[in-house]
């Protein structure tokens, strides 16, 4: 089965942290969102992928390649224009004859892959879309179920008053090429705007497949620190870092001073330093060349590449992009710094703050 991954997006909810890295490349637990979903794919035997781009996130190809060093094959399919969904599957499939998969590119999803192919293929279905339960379904299409899990309505970003259902489009689909006839690849267009609710209302066969397991849309900063602490808590124990240890400190690349305390789940990433008397308490992930000063405290956050929290500082429910700066005794909450932005010793961060890249926070 061959899979086109979407990954030609804007990332713009996530912004700052996507204004200097893109939002394939954003980190969880120290490897990038993209590389999560194609080792979730390989997992299920799905090798032959397709990423449908725009040239805003050529870098995916200097960093991936052929594939070959994740033992998958990766060929990549530029728009020149962003074409949306289905102008991007339009184009990236159009020579195809055999059923193929399509997944969002900023999913975090534990889906068993191999049922929902052979959920599909049972049912003979022209479309498959995977399902997930959600408390307020208005962001997501919502579908309603009929006989045998077939989709009889598919509602795009419903008011959450009239939203007919709490399933949602969890953004793994399975296409039958005989739908490429209807797709158009020269114009941006959305498969959830027009073609999925025209199969449904015409009633052709249309599946659902519900996901019960892990899944999360990347799609803002609260549900990417979500995204890091979750998996680090174990929801989703197939993405922690391999050797995970029983004790839940993966500290072996790193140098812990012996006066330092650590809460699990805790992360360190490979030359990051934790100085005497300072705190850690997970979940907390901290990517390379970090250093936690004597007596800093971090807590339930996220620290990418290279940033520095000063002595005494501290930190807590906020994400720290590669290089961020926080002086001494400085104090941040519930804040998201972007890459190589500051604050200076002795500042306190309001939460809600958003801090733009190589930017000095100022109080107001
Ligand atoms: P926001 O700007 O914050 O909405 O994020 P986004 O641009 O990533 O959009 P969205 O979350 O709706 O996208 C879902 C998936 O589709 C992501 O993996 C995107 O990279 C991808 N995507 C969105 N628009 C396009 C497009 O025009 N072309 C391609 N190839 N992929 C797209």
């Amino acid at each position: 089965m061959r899979a086109i991954v979407l990954v030609g997006g804007e990332g713009t909810r996530l912004q700052p942290l996507t204004l200097c890295t893109l939002k394939q490349f954003v980190p969880i637990l120290n490897r990038s969102l993209l590389e999560h979903l194609l080792l979730h794919l390989r997992s299920h035997g799905v090798l032959d992928i397709t990423l449908a781009m725009t040239r805003h996130s050529q870098q995916v190809e200097e960093v991936f390649g052929d594939g070959a060093s994740l033992g998958m094959r990766i060929e990549y399919v530029y728009e020149e224009i962003p074409l949306g969904s289905g102008g991007a599957i339009a184009c990236a499939a159009a020579e195809w004859t055999e059923p193929f998969l399509v997944c969002n590119g900023d999913l975090l999803t534990s889906l068993d892959v191999t049922a929902f192919i052979a959920a599909h293929q049972a049912k003979e279905a022209v479309l498959s879309i995977s399902l997930h339960e959600v408390e307020d379904p208005s962001p997501f299409g919502v579908v309603v179920l009929g006989e045998g899990d077939r989709i009889v309505r598919f509602v795009e970003k419903p008011p959450r008053e009239t939203a007919p259902s709490r399933m949602i489009n969890a953004g793994t689909w399975l296409f039958d090429p005989a739908l490429l006839d209807e797709m158009d690849g020269t114009q941006f267009n959305r498969v959830e705007d027009v073609l999925f609710p025209s199969i449904a209302n015409a009633g052709r066969p249309m599946y659902g497949f519900m996901h019960r397991g892990f899944w999360l849309d990347v799609g803002n900063p609260d549900v990417y620190l979500y995204a890091n602490l979750a998996l680090l808590q174990g929801e989703y124990p197939e993405r922690l870092p391999a050797g995970w240890p029983a004790n839940g400190l993966a500290t072996a690349e790193a140098r812990v001073d012996a006066g330092a305390q650590l809460d699990a789940p805790v992360l360190l990433g490979a030359g990051t330093v934790v100085e005497a008397d300072a705190t850690v308490r997970g979940p907390v992930v901290i990517g390379s060349g970090c250093v936690i000063g004597a007596g800093a405290t971090v807590t339930r956050s996220v620290l990418w590449d290279d940033v520095t929290v000063e002595a005494d500082a501290s930190v807590s429910d906020s994400i720290l992009a590669n290089g961020v700066h926080i002086g001494a005794g400085a104090r941040v909450e519930g804040a998201v710094f972007g890459q190589g932005a500051s604050v200076g010793a002795g500042s306190v961060v309001p939460p809600g703050t958003r801090v733009a890249p190589d930017t000095q926070w100022i109080p107001e």
